[in-house]
């Protein structure tokens, strides 16, 4: 963890964008108007010198050296840590496990936490509109050992009623898994309430935060919540790390994930006795250039005053959503009160790919498809969204760019 940097209160997007040099790269001669971090964030010059400075002065293998080098690379990874226990505002640092991403975050509760304990008939309550990371693994436990998935619909607008969650549950109820924030739609689920109920039935409660942890703040122990999974990629951090929050007395209990070097305290040829959590859950060389990354995007992301991070994102997300609303032929899909910076619509008349491509040419980045989401497109009965998702870099100016590249889209596509 670095030295505190002090919060500067309000927020300069325009300066911060600076601090990611691909964004002053044009695309194709145009302004490059990038819309696509919900797919993944771009890194700020900070992350990237902190990787590299790092390489270059204290990279060794960690956890197993007694050189000078490898204890450096050893506090710098635990201090990595640290810096996710506060940010996720977690009790303890050990109950933060680094993972490849929040994928690989949600497995881990699927394989050691649930498939140990799940038995035929139980049940796994999520809702329509979880990426599939929050889905798959939960199918592997209904095809593997009889899980059954209770599916939670949403609301015409993308919300998430409390209600409804609450009747999904069962006695045979397992474990609620549920988005903090979805990819495509943007809702920001009334985590607090979920787990509440959920607690009160006995049922603990896994987060996706790969999007909401971005835009929320959040505090694991106001959330009181068992499981939350985060990914650095879309932090502003590198790929190939994320991390799963786990309350310690889940952690203690799971069984272990992968095998191999440093999750073990003693093998023998008749025996193996496993390593305290998380180093239990962290088999052979863990990501330790990528953590380092990580930590230094998170200290990039709370060196800004958050709530006013917070307020330009959705000061952009109006804007665009006015834009649109203007543009009668555009549908958006997903206006829950107080969701994020994230907006999908469908163009009448115009295929998500195409649009994306023409968009491209004129220099604005959006995602087109079903965002792997495809339970959510079945829901609202549709193949693919275009979706524009918002970053603390983005301005008013990048809207205007996918405005005036919607029109050029129409005017090609359907005249
Ligand atoms: C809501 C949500 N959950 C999970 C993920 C998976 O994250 P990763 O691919 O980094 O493992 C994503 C990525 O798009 C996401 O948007």
């Amino acid at each position: 963890m670095t030295a505190a940097t002090p919060i500067i209160p309000g927020f300069d997007a325009e300066a911060a964008a600076r601090d990611f040099a691909i964004l002053g790269k044009p695309v194709y001669g145009k302004r490059l108007a990038y819309l696509d971090s919900g797919a993944s964030a771009q890194k700020p010059a900070r992350v990237l010198d902190a990787m590299r400075v790092f390489t270059e002065t204290e990279y060794a293998n960690v956890h197993r050296g007694v050189h000078y080098l490898s204890g450096a690379a050893t506090d710098r990874y635990e201090a990595a840590r640290r810096t996710v226990q506060k940010f996720l505002h977690a009790a303890r640092e050990d109950e933060i496990v680094f993972t490849k991403g929040g994928t690989e975050a949600i497995n881990l509760v699927a394989y050691s936490y649930l498939a140990p304990i799940i038995q035929p008939g139980d049940e796994i309550v999520l809702s329509v509109m979880e990426h599939h990371s929050n889905i798959v693994p939960w199918h592997f436990l209904r095809e593997r050992q009889g899980a059954v998935l209770r599916w939670v619909d949403v609301g015409d607008d993308g919300s998430l009623d409390v209600d409804a969650v609450d009747a999904a549950i069962t006695a045979k109820t397992r474990l609620v898994a549920i988005t903090h924030m979805s990819n495509v739609l943007g809702t920001v689920t009334p985590l607090k309430d979920i787990i509440a109920r959920a607690h009160a039935r006995g049922v603990p409660v896994l987060a996706d935060g790969a999007q909401g942890a971005v835009h929320e703040i959040v505090d694991v122990q106001a959330l009181d919540i068992d499981f939350y999974a985060v990914t650095g990629h879309k932090l502003y951090g590198p790929t190939g790390i994320g991390a799963l929050y786990a309350k310690r007395a889940h952690l203690k209990a799971m069984r272990p994930f992968n095998g191999g070097g440093e999750m073990i305290r003693e093998v023998s040829r008749e025996r193996i006795t496993y390593a305290d959590p998380p180093a239990r859950f962290e088999a052979g060389t863990p990501p330790i250039i990528e953590a380092v990354g990580l930590a230094a995007a998170l200290d990039y992301l709370t060196s800004f005053d958050r709530a006013a991070v917070r307020a330009h994102e959705h000061d952009l997300l109006a804007y665009a959503r006015e834009g649109l609303r203007e543009l009668n032929w555009a549908r958006v899909i997903g206006d829950a009160p107080g969701k994020g910076a994230i907006l999908s619509f469908e163009a009448q008349g115009m295929h998500a790919h195409d649009l994306a491509t023409i968009l491209d040419r004129e220099g604005v980045a959006v995602r087109a498809g079903h965002h792997c989401a495809q339970v959510l497109m079945e829901r609202f009965g549709v193949a693919s969204t275009t979706r524009a998702s918002f970053a603390l870099y983005n301005s008013r100016a990048d809207v205007d760019a996918l405005l005036a590249g919607l029109h050029k889209a129409r005017e090609i596509l359907a005249p």
